[in-house]
């Protein structure tokens, strides 16, 4: 049916809201989810059968709703008016469309911090937060946490069996922390409990720097950032992800107290959030999901493939997109859209890198929201949008892997570490301007990626057996059972390979007395003399590895006979001559540090000699520029999934035995921006 047709029609025959009768019958579970968050509070209920059917259409398959509904399902204090709610869960499930429900804790109704104003938010420099925006809530305000559970619970007495509902996610994009007094006490009483003693803090501490003796824990500052004692701004920062953890964990709890297994709980995260440590806020939930934005429209395709695999290491398991956009944003400098078959694109990455679901914000804008230039799936006058065509496509698609996916996973043989915790102790004293974690992290995993390997992202606890690689760009901060846990991974026939400024630190961020790698260096048979930021390159140059260190120089020294030296600075003042990158074979593994930060003809050199250790986990595709190709296993087969983010056409030599199941692939030609589904034999 034409569109025009197919809407009048619809239009005409919009019931008024229909009642909800009796359960909805449940949906199969899929092995692929797409759909769109969408709003009904915000729309007269007439409208909702046309945008239902609309997603129908589609084939969309799954709505976040509830989110920023507080002041719709508790219009005052205890009286809950769900029927509403009943109504658009029952009329999304007659259009085959699924449910996450969001906790929407994220905007408090006025008549909460009208009565109960000390819930709200303190920023660092002593102002309140209002109603109006939102986030405006204390994380730590028991006030706050007794409201938000108690929603939370109602929601799941309610909905916790609706067959309908497939999950929930914890309030919305939780991060932004308070400053109030109820923060403070809450602090102290943190410190007092990890530090049992006041002296002990003292001690750990080193107070005796610039006279910083603490009598009391309620004397300690709350602060964010330095000038300040390293071991407190790394406290603050584990003080506040266990109140996030603790915040999401109590809901979490109000939501199992009634609700099916098969609902899952998240929450939806952000990119490289710093505001908290992931791991910990992920502890009691039962999937993680992030919002994937490319907010100036032009996807750097191997920095977003490195986030999605650091999301599916949150619960190493696969993970949902709870947000995405339907071509551009509204908060970047210039919210450029995506090009046509972007959308697709990026749809289809998530689902090489282990996303089960990708949701697009926002189904249609609010006619007077905040953000009415947002892309949208259908426009003001409720009627398609240009992109709506690329979205039906993709869902099209879904719809027929879904039955291949369900169960399968990536699957890697190389880890890469990531440490939240040495990450805030480099922003703290990056001792060089350029220095940015993230981009090391980005430096790091990009010609692994390119080199069509799957990675694992993991965090420094992790058990790394069956890894043939793991990667550590930067662990500044090593406590002793990580180096107990990394020297027997060593001995038992890995290869680790660290990247500067490893080992420096503590657990109380204070400086190891070894040097570099601090309790690693044993292991290593050499340490780090010095370390230089620099302001120009220094090349670098081995046997096998050349390349130009840039921002950062270590001038390593061996400890002992059987260290092998990989490469050595050939200028510098303190440099030249010396040392830059180390290895030493320790029984079957290995173990490698590299002094410096690369430019990317040193950093893919490095990666040829990391790779050249790791036996199996030979790529699918021979590399070739742009294009990316992923296997998902698991008991019903093999999948690759192979996408060309180029501009330009891909030729490619697909593995033996493959066979297209979905998508572009013409005679072994992936078009720009296309995408394959291909089946592998299983062996
Ligand atoms: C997210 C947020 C959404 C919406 C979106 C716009 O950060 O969760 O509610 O504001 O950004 O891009």
């Amino acid at each position: 049916m034409r569109l025009k047709v197919f809407l009048s029609a619809l239009l005409l025959a919009a019931a008024p809201a229909v009642a909800a009768t009796g359960e909805p019958a449940p949906f199969k579970a899929a092995g692929l989810s797409i759909g769109s968050s969408w709003y009904p509070e915000q729309w007269p209920e007439a409208r909702w059968e046309v945008d239902l059917a609309l997603m129908e259409r589609a084939q969309l398959n799954v709505v976040r709703i509830g989110e920023f509904a507080w002041a719709r399902m508790e219009p005052a204090d205890g009286q809950f008016d769900f029927a509403w709610l009943d109504r658009a869960i029952a009329a999304a499930a007659r259009h085959k469309i699924r449910v996450v429900l969001g906790t929407p804790t994220a905007g408090p109704p006025i008549w909460l911090t009208e009565a109960h104003p000390d819930v709200l938010r303190v920023n660092e420099d002593g102002s309140v937060e209002g109603h109006g925006e939102r986030r405006q809530f204390s994380f730590a305000s028991a006030t706050y946490r007794g409201y938000a559970r108690r929603i939370a619970a109602e929601m799941a007495r309610r909905y916790g069996r609706n067959p309908n509902v497939v999950g929930w996610q914890i309030d919305n994009e939780i991060g932004v922390p308070s400053f109030d007094g109820e923060v403070r006490t809450l602090w102290a009483s943190w410190l007092a409990k990890r530090y049992g003693s006041i002296d002990a803090l003292n001690r750990r501490w080193t107070t005796e720097y610039w006279s910083q003796r603490y009598q009391r824990f309620d004397q300690i500052p709350l602060k964010s950032k330095g000038p300040q004692n390293p071991a407190l701004i790394l406290d603050y920062h584990r003080f506040v992800s266990s109140v996030w953890a603790d915040y999401v964990g109590e809901q979490a709890v109000a939501i199992r107290a009634h609700a099916d297994p098969r609902q899952f709980v998240t929450t939806n995260s952000t990119a490289w959030n710093n505001n908290f440590d992931q791991y910990l806020v992920h502890r009691d939930l039962d999937i993680a999901a992030w919002d994937d934005y490319v907010p100036g429209g032009r996807p750097d395709w191997v920095a977003n493939a490195l986030h999605h695999d650091l999301v599916r290491g949150y619960k190493r398991r696969n993970f949902w997109v709870m947000e995405a956009q339907p071509g551009r944003v509204d908060w970047a400098p210039v919210n450029r859209s995506l090009d046509p078959g972007q959308v697709r694109e990026l749809a289809w990455q998530m689902v090489a890198h282990g996303g089960d679901a990708i949701l697009y914000w926002q189904w249609r804008s609010a006619l007077n929201g905040q953000e009415q230039y947002h892309g949208t799936v259908v426009g003001p006058d409720g009627m398609p949008m240009p992109i709506y065509d690329e979205i039906a496509k993709t869902a099209a698609e879904f719809a027929s892997a879904a039955p291949l996916l369900a169960g399968t996973s990536p699957y890697a043989r190389i880890a890469m570490l990531y440490s939240q915790e040495s990450r805030w102790a480099v922003d703290q004293e990056k001792h060089s301007r350029d220095y940015d974690p993230v981009a090391t992290m980005q430096d790091w995993y990009r010609p692994v990626a390119a080199s069509g390997r799957t990675i694992d992202i993991l965090p420094g606890n992790a058990d790394l057996a069956g890894y043939a690689l793991v990667v550590a760009p930067l662990l500044n901060i090593v406590d002793n059972a990580t180096a107990e846990r990394l020297t027997s991974y060593v001995r038992g026939g890995g290869h680790l390979v660290l990247g500067p400024r490893s080992g420096m630190k503590d657990d109380d961020n204070a400086l190891w007395t070894q040097r570099q790698p601090g309790p690693l260096a044993a292991l290593l048979g050499a340490r780090v003399e010095n370390y230089y930021p620099i302001d120009a390159g220094v090349i670098v140059a081995g046997a096998s590895i050349t390349g130009s260190a840039k921002t950062w120089a270590e001038v390593l020294k061996p400890t002992a006979n059987d260290v092998e030296i990989l490469a050595t600075y050939s200028d510098g003042p303190w440099l030249a001559g010396k040392p830059a990158i180390v290895s030493r074979r320790v029984g079957k593994g290995r173990i490698t540090y590299v002094g410096a930060i690369f430019d990317s003809a040193g950093q893919r050199a490095i990666t040829d000699f990391m790779l050249a250790s790791v036996r199996a986990g030979a790529p699918p595709l021979p590399p070739a520029d742009g294009v990316e190709a992923v296997e998902r296993k698991g008991p019903g087969g093999r999948y690759l999934i192979v996408i060309n983010h180029a501009g330009e056409p891909a030729q490619l030599q697909l593995p033996a035995g493959a066979r297209r199941v979905v998508g572009d692939l013409d005679a072994g030609t992936l078009p720009a921006h296309g995408v394959a589904l291909l089946s592998l034999p299983v062996h």
